[in-house]
């Protein structure tokens, strides 16, 4: 079973992505009374509908994630139009604190995959009180940051974007790091085929599409949920995966004690390995801003 905690936007979103791939059954839970029922029902008639067979409930009763094995924590406030996600920090800290209790005392078993914003902060809040196994605590952020820069490139070049393989590391926030240097087009470096102004107009508009979407819509919704599902599906399934993720680093890249987006492989035991990259100057600028901003608002709050 994979909980979700936090049944808005997103969290529904990724429920009812996962119920139409069948992938595994869901609970929901919020602490808004009736809404995660309700969901739960729409969600689960749309299981009938699509020929899932796979169940979904909906609970205010964080006792109802016992047996999860994978607990998605989307609980919180998210970006409003003008915000960057750093200023959701002193909002949800509070409150994924919270939900990490809960999450130890009621599935002390289970892999945490972190969604809400700042996201490196919440997944390193997440395993603190958690006190979990740092393969077990992860956040999801540089899939779907690499997604926008496929997306991005793929617009540019007239290509469909699956042909695009394409990597950003680094904070999931302002100094996010879109590596060209690791971006191809099947194997075909990124700079045979645009020059070096494209790429970087890709790059800055890969930082800053989020808020976009943000300010047009109200929300990020449907590519976040995805990303979420793919990860879940490359742990359930034991896939073995790469993929971008927000995880504590131990020496790796020359930090320590923060989380931060690194490729790593994902498995049935969760972050199963980091793989580290050997960043030129100018990338390891980018990626120390990210490390001193998450650094700073790790210390700036009591765990
Ligand atoms: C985004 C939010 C979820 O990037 O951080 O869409």
């Amino acid at each position: 079973m994979i909980t979700i905690i936090g049944s808005g936007r997103i969290g529904s979103a990724i429920a009812t992505q996962i119920v139409a791939e069948g992938l595994d059954d869901v609970m929901l839970i919020d602490v808004v009374e009736g809404l995660p029922q309700g969901e739960a029902l729409d969600i689960g008639h749309f299981s009938a509908v699509r020929g899932s067979d796979v169940k979904i409930k909906g609970s205010n009763d964080y006792k109802d994630m016992a047996d999860s094995e994978i607990v998605i924590v989307s609980a919180g406030f998210p970006r409003k139009p003008g915000m960057t996600r750093m200023d959701l920090l002193y909002k949800n800290a509070g409150i994924i604190k919270q939900v990490s209790k809960e999450i130890a005392k009621y599935a002390p078993n289970s892999k945490v995959l972190m969604i809400t914003n700042p996201l490196d902060v919440m997944t390193y809040v997440a395993l603190k009180v958690t006190n979990f196994s740092p393969n077990r605590v992860f956040g999801m952020g540089g899939i779907l940051d690499s997604s926008r820069f496929k997306s991005i490139l793929a617009g540019m070049l007239n290509i469909a974007p699956s042909s695009i393989q394409a990597l950003v590391i680094g904070e999931h926030g302002e100094s996010m790091l879109p590596l060209s240097r690791y971006t191809s087009i099947c194997g075909i470096p990124i700079l045979e085929l645009l020059n070096e102004e494209k790429v970087k107009e890709a790059i800055e508009k890969t930082r800053r599409i989020a808020a976009e979407v943000i300010a047009l819509k109200g929300a990020t919704v449907y590519a976040p949920a995805q990303s979420v599902v793919r990860m879940i599906d490359s742990i359930l399934n034991d896939k073995k995966s790469v993929y971008p993720v927000s995880t504590y680093l131990n020496g790796q890249y020359g930090v320590s004690g923060i989380c931060i987006g690194v490729p790593v492989v994902l498995g049935k035991d969760g972050v199963e390995r980091i793989i580290e990259l050997k960043l030129n100057d100018e990338e390891k600028a980018i990626f120390m801003k990210g490390v001193e901003s998450i650094k700073a608002a790790i210390s700036s709050l009591e765990l």
